[in-house]
């Protein structure tokens, strides 16, 4: 049985995307925004209404930046998206945000978001509220970066909005490899994959260590101490006392 819902439009999971720009006075603006998503290789499409401060800001300077919001600034990211502009002269700082100017576009970077997209406006539509921007460049926060300079998703801890309710949640766990996992069904079924796992208790014992890998990469270890070895040791332990508790006996 299935329920339908009409005349509404969400995904899971949205983003949180705060969206800045400055005002004429060279002010900074911003405000939240959970309909957004990346519509081509180098562009981002928002839906935003004309008569937010922000969105006049991003139509009179023609830029905009739009930071990824994040779990330890829920609170400030949901006070940009219930005070306006309009009405809040200190808004931006009120919500304890400090604007730099992005090097390649005429908007401001939010300091203490540690991702932003620096766009150029390519085209606003009043009918539908589409906001089309072209990305410029992306700047990262290195406090977001794994060892390779690559983005590791659990440092940014991007907030995920729930429409339909109204909650913000946090990124969850580690459940695959894409453009990898797929292949695994031109193998063998479904069914044999899942017996296998169970088998061998690989969902659990993969996810322990992955998080616990994360842990130890975020925690402050004197470097001659090995840490990671004795927690995957007790990973495959804990593992092994699940499987044997949960598991059915084959
Ligand atoms: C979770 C959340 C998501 C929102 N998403 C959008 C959105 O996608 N588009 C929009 O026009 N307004 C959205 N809003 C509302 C604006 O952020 C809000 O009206 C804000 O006060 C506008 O600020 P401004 O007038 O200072 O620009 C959202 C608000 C919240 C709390």
């Amino acid at each position: 049985m299935r329920k339908n819902i009409t005349g509404k439009s969400f995904l899971f999971p949205m983003p949180v995307l705060i969206l800045a720009a400055y005002d004429r006075e060279g002010k900074p603006q911003c405000m939240n925004a959970a309909w957004g998503a990346v519509s081509g290789r180098t562009q981002v499409s928002l839906c935003v209404g004309p008569r937010h401060k922000t969105v006049e800001a991003v139509r009179d300077t023609g830029a905009f930046t739009v930071s990824i919001g994040d779990a330890p600034h829920e609170i400030q990211c949901d006070y940009v998206g219930v005070v306006s502009g309009n009405d809040e002269p200190d808004k931006f700082a009120k919500a304890g945000f400090h604007a730099v100017k992005s090097e390649h576009v005429n908007a401001p970077i939010i300091e203490e978001l540690k991702m932003a997209l620096e766009c150029e406006v390519i085209s606003y539509d009043e009918d539908s509220h589409i906001l089309v921007g072209e990305v410029v460049n992306i700047s990262v926060d290195e406090a977001a970066l794994d060892g390779d300079g690559n983005i590791d998703v659990r440092r940014l801890d991007p907030l995920i909005y729930d429409s339909p309710n109204k909650n913000y949640y946090r990124f969850g766990e580690y459940v695959g490899k894409a453009y990898s996992d797929g292949h695994k069904l031109e193998h063998s079924s479904l069914e044999e994959l899942q017996k296998k796992a169970k088998k061998h208790g690989h969902g659990l014992i993969g996810s322990l260590i992955d998080k616990i890998d994360g842990a130890t990469e975020e925690m402050v270890v004197p470097e001659h101490v090995d840490i990671v070895e004795p927690l995957k040791e007790l990973a495959d332990e804990i593992g092994g006392a699940a499987e044997s508790m949960i598991l059915p006996k084959e």
